[in-house]
């Protein structure tokens, strides 16, 4: 599969890096590719996030919350292709989610660019179990949203292949919980001493 990410920060990295190993393909839509900080990244490097896009599978948007206007506008809003919407919707404060006063950040997304197959994923966890989701005690879980079922079940092996029990959860209405269930994450890791290296899990009977 031929994937475009943009953004080369944790999340992008993290993801592109485990789907190069793959087998996929990573296109990488960056502002400026010729920064140094770039030259470990795998596969083709694009100035000006939007290029190449439109030859890509599918696109993943992994950007801070506050760069997702500037973002979707050079991705266009004609851009029907997927999209997987990392971004958690944290305000400035960091004390909390705040949605634009859309449903959720995804829903935001989808007012910026109306004709993408939006999918939420990749959210809810830290970027360090997306770089590495091996936990002896089992597999992380790891939810895939959106209103599309195709776009769902390739982001599905997507997420296989980073190594999560992936479940998908229909409808994009319940991107708004996964942000919520990101937040807790967050707030757990970052902010009540239990630091990055946990994961949620799903148990089954
Ligand atoms: N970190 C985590 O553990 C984690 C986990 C789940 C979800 N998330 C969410 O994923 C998103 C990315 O987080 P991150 O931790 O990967 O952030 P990060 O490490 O700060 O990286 C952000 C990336 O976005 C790029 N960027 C910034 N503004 C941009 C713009 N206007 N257009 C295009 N690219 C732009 C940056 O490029 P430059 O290098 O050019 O500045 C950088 O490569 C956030 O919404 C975050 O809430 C994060």
């Amino acid at each position: 599969m031929r994937i475009a990410i943009i953004g080369a920060g944790r999340v992008g990295r993290a993801l592109g890096n485990v789907w190069h190993k793959a087998g996929h393909e990573i296109v990488w839509n960056l502002r400026d590719p010729d920064d140094p900080k770039h030259q470990d990244l795998p596969g083709e490097k694009l100035k000006t996030v939007g290029r190449g896009l439109t030859k890509s599978d599918l696109t993943v948007l992994a950007v801070p919350w506050e760069a997702v206007e500037d973002a979707c506008r050079e991705v266009g809003e004609d851009f029907g292709g997927v999209l997987v919407d990392c971004t958690n919707p944290i305000n400035a404060e960091f004390t909390g989610l705040d949605t634009k006063g859309a449903h959720s950040g995804a829903h935001y997304i989808k007012t910026l660019l109306p004709r993408a197959r939006v999918v939420k994923a990749f959210n809810q966890t830290g970027a360090g179990n997306m770089a590495d989701a091996y936990y002896e005690a089992g597999r992380p879980v790891s939810f895939v949203a959106s209103n599309d079922e195709a776009a769902s079940s390739v982001v599905r092996q997507l997420s296989e292949d980073l190594g999560f029990d992936t479940i998908v959860v229909r409808g994009l209405e319940h991107a708004r919980e996964l942000e919520e269930m990101a937040w807790l994450w967050i707030s757990l890791a970052m902010k009540q001493g239990h630091g990055p290296d946990f994961a949620f899990a799903l148990l089954r009977r």
